[in-house]
């Protein structure tokens, strides 16, 4: 049972074991036993707003009311890490404009067609920045692209179809690449109309493997800084799911400190002039995953 304090009610245990579980089925995130105290504050609120004494409380409601669905959203909008800026881990996204691109560009050539998925795209500055880069490089004229961004947050989608930006989302940006692809705007600075037409959003779980497979077949996965947050066993389930949506030497690029070590053998570990990527083997069947769940050690 929780303990009420004032008006701080304080979340056992075992309510946070029940809790962390269910979000963890959800989504994919694990909460380790130590970020307690952040699942209490964060969620704290949900249980004033809807009238309830305890967590227990909130966990029944979570599982069995009629707008558990709508409350699970919420809760995993409070619970989850949004931190993002535009050309984040600007080396890695050298490797794709300078070596991913060109490659792209040669073996796409016949069908005039580039599709990439930014897989946990937060408020939209990476998919926007992989835009302005293909739309440097200028190797796509009159192709077909396709850029997706996809979040389990429907407010991060919301700031992303937005397309505004303040100052603490350009710590990394040239000022000639601001002068080219931004301009002013109330809030601070909006991507041109160019880039955003690349771009579409839509609101995804990256655990819910039958709407996933509408993604369709895609050349490049970026799905950085996500994957940090999810255990062993999700981890596999979204690596298994991004295998089948690549097509054979397709790219994965997760963020600098992400590893498939200790995970899974089917992707190659490709050795760029800039960066070290993962790619979906030439050979790799399309539904040729051989990772076992629960192989992995
Ligand atoms: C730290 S941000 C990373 C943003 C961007 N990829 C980057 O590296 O700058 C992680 C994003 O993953 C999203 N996310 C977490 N779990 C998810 C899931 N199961 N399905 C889809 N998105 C998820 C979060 O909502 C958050 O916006």
């Amino acid at each position: 049972m929780s303990i009420v304090l004032g008006c701080d009610v304080k979340m056992s245990a075992e309510e946070f074991r029940l809790l962390r579980d269910m979000i963890h089925e959800h989504c994919g995130i694990r909460f380790d036993d130590d970020l307690k105290y952040l699942v209490e504050r964060r969620l704290a609120p949900r249980l004033a707003l809807h009238d309830l004494g305890d967590f227990t409380a909130y966990h029944r409601f979570l599982r069995f009311s009629h707008d558990r669905e709508k409350e699970m959203e919420a809760a995993v909008e409070l619970l989850t890490t949004n931190e993002t800026y535009f050309f984040r881990e600007n080396y890695q996204l050298r490797a794709f404009s300078e070596e991913i691109l060109p490659e792209l560009h040669d073996r796409n050539r016949s069908g005039k067609r580039l599709r990439i998925w930014s897989a946990g795209c937060s408020s939209g500055e990476e998919p926007y920045s992989i835009a302005i880069l293909v739309l440097e490089s200028g190797l796509f004229h009159g192709w077909n692209v396709e850029i997706f961004g996809n979040d389990i947050s429907q407010k991060v989608l919301a700031l992303a179809r937005g397309g505004e930006y303040a100052s603490r989302s350009f710590r990394q940006t040239d000022e000639d690449v601001i002068r080219k692809w931004f301009e002013p705007c109330e809030k601070g600075l909006r991507v041109s109309e160019k880039a955003r037409k690349l771009v579409t959003f839509g609101h995804l779980n990256l655990l819910d493997e039958r709407r996933i497979s509408l993604v369709g077949r895609v050349d490049v996965i970026f799905c950085r800084n996500v994957l940090i947050y999810f255990d062993k066993q999700a981890k596999l389930r979204v690596l298994r799911t991004f295998y089948d949506r690549l097509g054979r030497g397709g790219y994965l690029l997760l963020g600098h400190s992400e590893s498939l070590m200790g995970l899974t053998a089917d992707y190659e570990l490709v050795h760029l002039e800039h960066d070290l990527v993962y790619r979906k083997p030439e050979g790799g069947q399309q539904h040729g995953w051989s990772t076992k769940i629960g192989d992995a050690s």
